[in-house]
C-alpha cells in the first residue's frame, strides 16, 4: 500500500488559525479534556508543550493530492443535518445549544464485551489522530476537512466482535425536544447507517470527535460522528448514541426512504450516476469550477479490494 493515498496525519497546531487554536486550548482548559485526552494520547504533545506551540495559520495546509482544506467557515456552516433543518445554511443557527455532554454510546449486538463508553472515556482510550480527508456528498458538492479522531477499528476490537458479526449498524441521537427537524414524519428517525464489518475495521473509517483541532461543534456532528471517505457523505452519520454489530446487513434511513437512489453501499463512483443528477463531477466549495469525481473519492488504492468481484453498478 503506498503513501499516495493514505490521508496526511498533521498536527492540530500546523492547521489550525491562531485564533481558532486558542478559543480551542481555552475550551479544552475549561472543560478539562486537556488532562483526558491529550495527556493520555501516547505520541500527543503534553499540556506545556501545546502551551508552547507556534500556530501556523492554515490557508495552505493540504490533503496527500494537494488539495487545500476548506475554510473553518464554511465547514461549520454549510451542513446537512436533517434532525435540525434541511436548509445548510441553518443547521448551525439551530443547533448552537444543543446539549453535548453528558453523552454516551451503547456498543453491543455481536460482541463479547459489550460496554458503554462516556465521550469522555473514548477520549481517554484512544489516541487522537488528525486526519485530513475529502467529504464527497451525494449531491454533488464537496469539501477538504481537517477531522480528529480515532479508527473505528480500535472500538470495535476493544468489544470483541463474535464470529456471526458480518455488519455494523449505528444510530443518532433521538431528541425531538431539542432538534426540530425530528418532529417531521417524514423520515424514519432516528437516523440510521451502517458498514461491513471490514470497511468498519478499514484505517480509513474514522470516529470523528472534533474538526480543525477543536472539539466537534453540534453541527458537524457533536460529539462523536462517523467519517468513511470513500463513500458518500450520508454514510457519515452524526452523534452517535448507538453501534450494534450484526448478522445481517442493517437498514440505513436513506435506502429505507428511496433505495433506488440511495444504496447501502454508497461508495463515490463518477460512473454510477444518481437517477436525478450526473455524478460525474463535483463542486468544491470555495472554488469556482468544477472538478472530476474520483472514483471511490481517490481513495481507491486502499479500499477498492473490499470491493473486488462485485458489480458496482448494482451495488450503488
Ligand atoms: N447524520 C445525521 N444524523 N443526519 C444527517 O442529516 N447528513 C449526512 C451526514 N450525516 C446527516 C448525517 C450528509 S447527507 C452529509 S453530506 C454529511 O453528514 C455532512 O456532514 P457535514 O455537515 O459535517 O459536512
Amino acid at each position: 500500500m503506498t503513501q499516495l493515498y493514505k490521508s496526511v496525519p498533521v498536527r492540530s497546531s500546523e492547521i489550525t488559525p491562531k485564533e481558532v487554536y486558542f478559543s480551542r486550548r481555552d475550551f479544552i482548559k475549561a472543560t478539562g479534556l486537556l488532562a483526558g485526552s491529550m495527556a493520555l494520547a501516547a505520541c500527543a504533545p503534553s499540556a506545556q508543550e501545546i502551551e508552547n506551540a507556534k500556530p501556523v495559520p492554515t490557508s495552505n495546509a493540504k490533503d496527500e493530492l494537494g488539495d487545500v482544506v476548506t475554510t473553518y467557515e464554511d465547514i461549520t456552516n454549510y451542513n446537512n443535518y436533517y434532525e435540525f433543518t434541511t436548509d445548510k445554511q441553518g443547521v448551525a443557527g439551530l443547533a448552537k445549544d444543543f446539549k453535548t455532554t453528558p453523552w454516551t454510546v451503547e456498543v453491543g449486538g455481536l460482541v463479547s464485551n459489550p460496554k458503554t463508553f462516556g465521550i469522555e472515556d473514548l477520549l481517554k482510550l484512544f489516541p487522537q489522530e488528525e486526519r485530513i480527508y475529502r467529504l464527497r456528498c451525494v449531491e454533488a458538492w464537496s469539501m477538504v476537512i481537517p477531522w480528529s479522531g480515532f479508527p473505528l477499528a480500535k472500538l470495535i476490537e476493544m468489544v470483541a466482535p463474535t464470529s456471526g458479526a458480518k455488519y455494523v449498524r449505528f444510530e443518532t441521537v433521538y431528541r425531538p425536544e431539542e432538534m426540530p427537524g425530528q418532529k417531521s414524519p417524514f423520515y424514519p428517525w432516528p437516523y440510521q447507517e451502517g458498514l461491513r464489518l471490514d470497511e468498519a475495521m478499514n484505517d480509513l473509517t474514522l470516529l470523528a470527535t472534533g474538526l480543525y483541532g477543536e472539539m466537534n461543534v453540534p453541527q458537524n456532528g457533536a460529539p462523536l460522528r462517523l467519517v468513511v471517505p470513500w463513500k458518500y457523505g450520508f454514510k457519515s452519520i452524526k452523534s452517535i448514541v448507538k453501534i450494534e454489530l450484526t448478522a445481517d446487513e442493517p437498514a440505513t434511513m436513506w435506502k429505507s426512504i428511496q433505495g433506488n437512489e440511495y444504496g447501502f453501499y454508497a461508495n463515490v463512483n463518477p460512473n454510477v450516476d444518481h437517477p436525478r443528477w450526473s455524478q460525474a463531477s463535483e463542486r468544491r466549495i470555495g472554488e469556482l469550477n468544477r472538478r472530476q469525481t474520483l472514483m471511490f473519492n481517490g481513495y481507491g488504492e486502499q479500499v477498492a479490494s473490499l470491493y473486488d468481484g462485485m458489480d458496482l453498478s448494482v451495488n450503488y
